[in-house]
């Protein structure tokens, strides 16, 4: 008997995304690539990181998966089926399934209305439920994001910025996505606030199965929340893992770098990293193949290739030529750090490559 496996949850294929740029008289000057040749997967109740530094198009990817932006070459498949690919119309039945949410849910909430009518609303666009069915949705959700029953009769002003917040999760929870893609979630928000959004973030995915991909700038939140993490370079995953394995071995010299600025969270800092040279490329002028390469220390002719794609190791994936040969050499730690000399870092042996 053959076994088949169930379909991953979400299958993005060679995903791309480009802008085209306009200049004097809307003239078309360039095309910005904002988003190419990504391809990942993620299994049901998984929690994936995003991380990158800005324009990365960390933002491109979550809305192309969404719908908001249509894919200008590659597919994404829901549970087996695939619901994007160029030209392609979002079917209605897949609009309630994936939510993205933006960095203030709360202000998805019409502030003429309740926090009832504003969660019920979706139901009602969604489902043919009778009143008293909507209602008794509502109550559960509301209760499960810790909001007391009675603010169901207030009005945004009338209540605080975490239950806002709280109220926003709410809409989006009341049609039961299977994957939810939370574009910087604790942006803005004060320490302790942020910490009671994660925690809430993490007892409704227990409660209701959620699937998250949590993008964020703050490598700590996503350390804290993410059980793999992708890490993006001017469109492109250059680095994928376990986040603990990424965090404590990072792999891709762009990784190490983007470690290296971070404040210490929990772990060891890396800070044996290569510095990088210069600022990132005119991203209407991107390199050829490495887009990271005019940045590396460890650039060598390959680099400026084909596309360097990902290679894995088990669950790891990098894309960094230096890697594939295994001759990345050991960086050096900066003086009184007392940490690694320089060497060639082995690549483990045992691990099986795909
Ligand atoms: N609708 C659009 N039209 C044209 N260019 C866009 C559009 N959306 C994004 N871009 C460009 O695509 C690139 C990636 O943007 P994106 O918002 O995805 O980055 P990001 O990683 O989310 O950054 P941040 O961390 O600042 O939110 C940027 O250069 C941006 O200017
Ligand atoms: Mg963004």
């Amino acid at each position: 008997m053959v076994e088949t496996s169930p379909p991953p949850l979400l299958r993005v294929d060679r995903l791309a995304r480009h802008f085209p740029v306009r200049g004097f008289l809307n003239r078309r000057v360039g095309t910005l690539r904002a988003l190419d040749d990504v391809s990942f997967t993620m299994t049901r109740g998984e929690v994936l990181g995003i991380v990158g530094e800005t324009g990365s198009g960390k933002s491109t990817l979550g809305k192309t998966l969404m719908g908001i932006h249509e894919p200008t070459l590659g597919e994404v498949w829901l549970d087996g089926t695939r619901i994007a690919s160029s030209g392609q119309k979002r079917a209605a039945s897949i609009r309630t399934r994936l939510q993205y949410v933006y960095q203030d849910p709360g202000a998805s909430l019409d502030p003429r209305w309740t926090l009832r009518r504003s969660l019920h609303e979706p139901l009602i666009i969604h489902t043919r439920w009778p009143r008293d069915r909507r209602e008794a949705k509502v109550r559960e959700i509301v209760a499960a994001v810790d909001l007391p029953p009675s603010h169901l009769d207030l009005y945004p002003h009338e209540i605080s910025g975490g239950q806002l917040r709280r109220a926003g999760l709410a809409r989006i929870l009341v049609l039961h996505p299977q994957l939810i893609i939370l574009d910087e979630p604790t942006a803005g928000l004060d320490v302790s606030v942020q910490a009671a959004v994660l925690t809430l973030l993490q007892d409704l995915r227990r409660d209701f199965t959620l699937t998250y991909m949590v993008i964020s700038h703050d490598l700590a939140v996503v350390r804290s929340v993410s059980d793999r993490v992708a890490v993006m370079y001017l469109g492109r995953i250059v680095e994928i893992g376990p986040t603990a394995d990424v965090f404590a071995a990072p792999r891709h010299p762009y990784t190490r770098a983007l470690l290296a600025t971070a404040p210490r969270i929990g772990g060891p800092r890396v800070t044996d990293s290569f510095p990088l040279l210069g600022g990132p490329p005119d991203p209407l002028q991107l390199p050829w193949g490495c887009r990271f390469r005019t940045r590396c220390r460890l650039a060598m002719p390959e680099c400026a290739g084909l596309a360097v794609q990902l290679d894995y190791e088990g669950e790891r994936g990098v894309a960094c030529p230096r890697w594939r040969h295994g001759d990345m050499p050991r960086p050096v730690a900066p003086p009184g750090t007392g940490s690694s000399a320089p060497a060639i870092m082995p690549r483990p042996a045992e691990e099986p490559r795909r």
